[in-house]
């Protein structure tokens, strides 16, 4: 059995796609949601489907005993970053060591690292004038985004997208492949195919 908690900071729309698609599902559920902001979406999104949800501060994610514990009451053993915006902790990485992963929403290694989230990364790119984008799934290991690649998929950009259509057409891959990687992941499935 597979006990995922998922990290996220924002609206949770990830969150969502990821929670629906592991309803009722024979081998992997959503255990518990973490978030750093105590006016996040995803705690509504947790609230709505029955999910336990934890917040947390700074204090609680770089102090080892609270969060761990917690994660180890509810039986989790897959951690999912969806939109969640603080460093990882070294403990939590050895713990749950290749068990956790993130989502960037680019085509890493381009577009990566300390404050490449959300809209800076969609302003970024649109500044590059790139003709393509995309999502990375990835391990999360001490730096940000610089964990092994698992799976990418690309979206074509035309000069009229602005920062926000590339944000949808983001958000559009995200929901699509990040539960099917997800379950891909876990139980040794072809992963599938981003175009
Ligand atoms: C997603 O686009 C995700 O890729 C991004 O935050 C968004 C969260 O959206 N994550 C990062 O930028 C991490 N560096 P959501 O709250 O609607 O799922």
């Amino acid at each position: 059995m597979y006990k995922l908690a998922i990290f996220a900071s924002g609206r949770g729309s990830n969150a969502r796609k990821i929670i629906e698609h592991f309803k009722g599902h024979d081998t992997i559920s959503v255990a518990l949601i973490v978030s750093n902001k105590k006016n996040a979406g995803v705690l509504d999104i947790a609230r709505d489907y029955d999910i336990p949800s934890l917040v947390i501060d700074r204090k609680i994610l770089y102090n080892n005993k609270t969060l761990l514990k917690k994660l180890q009451e509810y039986q989790v053993n897959f951690v999912v970053l969806a939109g969640f915006l603080l460093l990882i902790p070294q403990y939590l990485i050895e713990f749950y060591n290749n068990k956790i992963i993130n989502i960037h929403p680019a085509l890493l290694p381009k577009y990566g690292g300390k404050g490449m989230y959300g809209m800076n990364v969609h302003q970024a790119v649109k500044a590059a004038g790139e003709k393509e984008t995309g999502i990375s799934i990835h391990y999360v290991n001490e730096h940000f985004d610089e964990g092994k690649i698992i799976f990418q998929a690309s979206c074509t950009l035309g000069q009229v997208d602005s920062p926000e259509d590339i944000a949808r057409k983001i958000h559009q891959l995200e929901h699509r492949y990040y539960p099917q990687v997800i379950e891909a992941l876990l139980l040794g499935h072809t992963m599938p195919t981003g175009q």
